[in-house]
């Protein structure tokens, strides 16, 4: 499964036995995905559901009175714990392997110089928020903002491969599903929309950036990340594509690009791995970097689906898979929150990305956070 990511410059290769342990977590999470995690709607249904209304003599109010329910059955700790392991297992068994060819991968990306569309610009003296660095986010060692040495790829190596195990290879060959819905969604809804310059917030090893430059091949394209290890591998990666894109090391709370300066604004899964004081923060900065008539797009997690279980299940990643801000984004009136931060409430909208924009021919679609239940992407946005 794992040989099916597209190779680019310095997508890390794998040996024999580090392939095959590779394999294996794909196939482990597949399994638990699809077949340990179908468990527990039944245990609900058939045991905790009935119980609580016994003692309680009500429905369960919210999904943490489900939660908590859960939590005391046998087969859900068991669930829950061969989830931990599983993810910490994704982990490692790309960490080795990186681990072993981080010199020949630096080495190539220093040698490489047919980098000339996009740009890489690092700030060495960018102070990290202490919500990114109190946490290895999703479990994930160092989480992305670590920088090891001079030239270093390891977080960017370690996500861009690790995400293609965690998506169980159902985010497309370079994990681009994400920003690839995004694009179908404004296409769709915003056919008019040309934007001169765009920019992504929160953007990674560019997974999404690099399919808005392929679609907008007009506009100017950047991509702005706390990390400069995940930067120097989008740079390189971006460049190997064929597409220009120009990182910079910034703080989306806080940037240095001039007032105004944007007709799109998007980001993929940011906003749920952000902090109360960050997201309105974030916000106010997409209002003062949007021109007139621009648009920002917040693509994420769907917000409040389905019953009190099927929102309990999605929060285990807030409480045992370091993902401490999933619940509270949920929970956050998004409309309410982007009238504050200066946009027009009655020019707020959210949808979810269409269907056909999600590769039919994978065998597994991974569409939204928790992957359980197949739900799509969700997105959240605002125009001027
Ligand atoms: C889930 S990843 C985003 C993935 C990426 N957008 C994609 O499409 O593949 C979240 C990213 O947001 C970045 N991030 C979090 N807070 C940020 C902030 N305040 N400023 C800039 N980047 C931030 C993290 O460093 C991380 O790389």
């Amino acid at each position: 499964m794992i040989r099916s990511q597209k190779p680019h410059a310095v997508l890390p290769d794998a040996t024999h036995d580090e392939a095959a342990r590779q394999d294996f977590v794909a196939g482990l999470r597949v399994h638990m995905m699809r077949e340990v995690s179908a468990g527990n709607r039944p245990l609900y249904d058939a045991k905790v559901l009935p119980a609580f209304r016994r003692t309680h003599a009500r429905e369960p109010a919210d999904r943490h009175e489900v939660r908590r329910a859960m939590s005391r059955e046998p087969y859900h700790q068991a669930w829950g714990s061969l989830l931990r392991t599983t993810q910490e297992l994704i982990w490692e068994s790309v960490g080795s392997s990186i681990e072993r060819q981080l010199g020949d991968l630096m080495a190539r990306n220093r040698n490489d110089r047919a980098k000339t569309k996009g740009s890489l610009r690092l700030n060495p003296g960018l102070v990290m928020p202490r919500y990114q660095t109190a946490t290895d986010t999703h479990v994930m060692p160092g989480s992305y903002h670590t920088d090891l040495c001079d030239g270093d790829l390891t977080a960017g190596a370690v996500y861009d491969k690790g995400l293609y195990i965690y998506a169980m290879s159902g985010l497309g060959d370079s994990n681009q599903d994400i920003g690839g819905g995004c694009i179908a969604y404004l296409k769709q809804n915003f056919p008019n929309l040309k934007p001169r310059r765009i920019l992504e917030m929160g953007c990674t090893v560019g997974h999404s950036a690099v399919p808005f430059a392929q679609a907008y091949p007009h506009a100017e394209v950047h991509g702005i990340d706390l990390g400069a290890a995940s930067l120097r591998y989008a740079h390189a990666r971006a460049e190997s594509f064929g597409a220009a894109v120009h990182f910079s090391q910034q703080n989306a709370e806080n940037t240095d690009f001039p007032d105004g300066h944007f007709d799109l604004i998007v980001s993929h899964v940011l906003l749920h791995e952000t902090s109360g004081t960050a997201l309105p923060n974030i916000i106010r900065e997409c209002r003062r970097l949007l021109a007139p008539g621009g648009v920002m797009v917040h693509c994420d997690v769907p917000q409040r689906e389905g019953d009190a279980f099927d929102l309990a299940i999605p929060d285990w990643d807030t409480y045992n898979n370091n993902e401490p801000f999933m619940g509270r984004m949920r929970d956050t009136n998004l409309r309410d929150l982007f009238a504050d931060c200066g946009f027009d409430r009655d020019r707020y909208f959210d949808g979810y990305v269409p269907n056909d924009a999600l590769n039919r021919d994978k065998k597994i679609t991974f569409r939204g956070g928790d992957g359980r239940k197949g739900k799509p992407w969700a997105v959240y946005g605002a125009a001027l």
